[in-house]
């Protein structure tokens, strides 16, 4: 069977929220396909609708109108639970906060999904080191978030993101609480997984500097797309 280039699909998407003095469109007829192994960036000033479409295309909301496909499965039609359960199994998030258990180590935070996903606590164990390792964390599996430093923790964050083998990993601002050098160092294992592992990431910024680590460029203005760039590797 021939593999399907084309990663993920949006369609004339819209979102709309109600407001007090009326409608925002917040998205406003958004098209755009990636494919695999694209490392996409996606700025625009604060209320753009940024955080609006990486949770649709999350499987975190639900658009107002508007068609999406992602793996070739077209989310509308699926059950509310089987998205859920393709959310849970086929897509990472890291967020600004880590959202990381402090009284749990780094290896049992990521080892955690795999065993709530039904693998054994050997197998779980084995696919949290080989993800803490891709990460460069060697050697700090048994420490708990407070022995970490913020950069430290957002690789905990996407090392448990990727325990799973995300078809694709969503960031919303993960940099946004770090400083330029650890967000660097940060940034540099996204663009090492992108690289060495194909993975296929989409990440909210609103740093311009974050660009040189990414292959494409998407720009929203008040939930339209005013620019869409794939840049030179
Ligand atoms: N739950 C909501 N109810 C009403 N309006 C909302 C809601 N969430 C977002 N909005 C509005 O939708 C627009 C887009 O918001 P969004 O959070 O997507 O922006 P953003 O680009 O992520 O901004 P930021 O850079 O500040 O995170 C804004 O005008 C915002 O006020
Ligand atoms: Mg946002």
């Amino acid at each position: 069977m021939k593999e399907e280039k084309t990663l993920l699909k949006i369609k004339n998407m819209c979102r709309y929220y109600k407001s007090g003095e009326g409608e925002v469109r917040a998205l406003d007829n958004v098209n755009f396909e990636i494919e695999k192994g694209e490392f996409v960036a996606v700025i625009g000033a604060s209320g753009s609708g940024k955080t609006t479409m990486l949770r649709i295309l999350g499987l975190m909301d639900n658009p107002t109108k508007g068609e999406y496909s992602v793996q070739g499965l077209n989310v509308e039609d699926l059950p509310e639970a089987e998205r859920t359960y393709y959310r849970l199994t086929h897509l990472g998030y890291v967020f600004q906060d880590y959202a990381l258990m402090n009284e749990m180590s780094a290896l049992e935070n990521v080892y955690v999904l795999s065993l709530m996903g039904g693998k054994s606590k050997k197998e779980s164990i084995a696919i949290a080191k080989e993800a803490l390792n891709k990460v460069g964390l060697e050697g700090k599996e048994n420490r708990v978030p407070d022995e970490l430093s913020g950069g430290e923790k957002q690789r905990v964050a996407i090392a448990r993101a990727i325990s799973k083998k995300p078809a694709i990993l969503f960031g919303d601002e993960p940099c946004a609480n770090l400083d330029t050098k650890t967000s660097e160092q940060v940034l540099e294992v996204l663009k090492d997984l992108n690289k060495k592992h194909n993975q296929t990431i989409v990440m909210v910024t609103h740093e311009l500097w974050h660009l040189k680590y990414v292959s494409r460029v998407i720009e929203l203005k008040d939930g339209k797309i005013v620019s869409d760039k794939k840049l030179k590797k």
